[in-house]
């Protein structure tokens, strides 16, 4: 399942936007306030609908919050193509402001249609795979981890999708089920003896192909994955478990030392919440899958740089394709290193409600970026129209005008800027005019 399109009508600070999400990555960029989390939080909204339908029929997903309707606008309506299977299906929610009237309903149809796809494949087959939806919204990083675990829970595939669009990062949860794997791991997993003797008996393809095949295993899969995933982010951290004594806590192994995971830094709790989130559920929807990393999603995450050392930023969507190489994942920033290090991304500023794409970045230093890309937009705009005034301004002989908008941007423009220099020319070439009649 890919998104292909978004688009908006009066939808926060927008009037009307289409966005095309044709690739594994899209990142969004821009200032504060340019609309960067109404996008997110529209694509997870509108896909709220799938996931409701898929878990029951008649389900109801989220609406469009009454003060996300544009200022002004009566209604507002997100719109979303997505392609599954090869087939395209595209679904409208929309809200109308109380009191007044629309005359474009919301059309779910097809994401009915697309969610009973699922249901019947489930239906018919109880290891087929389902798409992992998930939102990380920047108040992900409360990472709330929990001292006791009450309960013990019992996780199904489709718990899969719990919170996944509302809450982000679910820790506790993440350590309920992390316990209750291992818990079972503990219990079902053949012996080391055993399983030593039998792979001595067997040719190392055959090995491979059973525990591939998920009929021998030899320690959890879905734990397995989720410790694997963890491990590509983190090098350097390794081992991560529950400890029993003297009370229930998680902990990891950085180095040569063994922490209790609430003794991370801030960069790595989040960064190993976010993983391990993504990645359990991941393991858990994918039960016919040998690496279930591998399983198919949408993963929406607002300002995936917050909290990561440079170091990390830089490579983090490079990781995040490696670790989930069939996600397709929209990603929010402000740091220059997250596009200039990545390949292959789609990159939009926001800018005054519109989208403008960003020629590619890769391999680019960071100045660059800040000011090609992240920086001088706004202000090359800005230039952009004063010269665009300056050249109307001759056009229509108005060289008072002009002579003072030119002094003007002298004065603020490096003193070989191109474009200065040619409104130049043309200026004196009128001036001459003018003093020859
Ligand atoms: N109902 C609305 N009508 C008009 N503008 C809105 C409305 N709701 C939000 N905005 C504008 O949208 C901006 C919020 O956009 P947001 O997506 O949070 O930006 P970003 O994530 O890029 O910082 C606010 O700065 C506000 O100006
Ligand atoms: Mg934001």
């Amino acid at each position: 399942m890919k998104i292909k399109q978004l688009r908006l009508e009066n939808v926060g600070p927008f009037s009307s936007l289409a966005v095309e999400l044709d690739a594994a990555v899209t990142v969004l960029i821009g200032n504060n306030g340019a609309g960067k989390t109404t996008i997110l939080k529209s694509l997870a909204t509108s896909l709220s609908w799938f996931v409701a339908r898929f878990r029951s029929e008649k389900g109801s997903g989220s609406a469009i919050d009454e003060e996300q309707i544009l200022n002004g606008a009566n209604a507002a309506s997100v719109a979303m193509a997505v392609v599954d299977g090869g087939e395209p299906y595209e679904w409208t929610l929309s809200k109308t402001r109380i009191g007044r009237k629309n005359g474009h309903p919301s059309q779910l149809n097809n994401a009915t249609r697309l969610a009973d796809v699922y249901r019947t494949s489930l239906s018919s087959n109880e290891q087929a795979n389902v798409p992992l939806i998930a939102f990380y919204p920047v108040e992900r990083v409360v990472l709330d981890i929990p001292l006791k675990i009450r309960e013990k829970h019992t996780f199904q595939q489709l718990d899969g999708y719990d919170n996944s669009l509302s809450q982000g990062v679910d820790f506790r949860r993440f350590f309920e089920w992390f316990r209750e794997r291992e818990d079972s791991e503990n219990e079902s997993s053949i012996p080391e003896e055993t399983l030593k003797a039998i792979e001595s008996t067997l040719d190392a393809d055959t090995w491979n192909t059973l525990v591939k095949g998920g009929l021998i295993s030899p320690r959890d899969r879905q734990l397995t994955a989720v410790r694997a995933a963890i491990a590509h982010f983190m090098p350097g951290f390794s081992n991560l478990r529950v400890r029993r004594k003297p009370r229930l806590y998680m902990s990891i192994d950085k180095g040569a030392e063994t922490l209790n995971v609430s003794q991370l830094s801030q960069g790595e709790k989040s960064l190993m919440a976010l993983v391990g989130d993504i990645a359990r559920r991941l393991a858990m929807m994918n039960p016919g899958l040998a690496n279930p990393l591998e399983g198919e999603g949408i993963v929406l995450i607002d300002e995936v740089d917050m909290h990561l050392h440079p170091k990390w930023a830089r490579s983090i969507v490079q990781r995040l394709t490696n670790t989930f190489p069939n996600c397709q994942f929209v990603l929010t920033t402000h740091s220059p290193l997250v596009i200039s290090d990545s390949k292959d991304i789609l990159v939009y500023a926001l800018e005054n409600g519109e989208l403008v794409k960003v020629p590619p970045l890769y391999g680019q230093d960071v100045n660059t970026v800040l000011l090609e890309a992240m920086d001088t937009h706004v202000r090359n705009a800005l230039v952009a129209q004063r010269l665009n005034d300056l050249l109307d301004a001759i056009h229509d002989r108005k060289l008072d005008d002009a002579r003072r908008m030119a002094r003007d941007l002298e004065a603020e423009l490096p003193a070989q800027h191109v474009e200065l220099a040619k409104a130049r020319l043309l200026l004196r070439k009128e001036e001459l005019r003018l003093a020859k009649n």
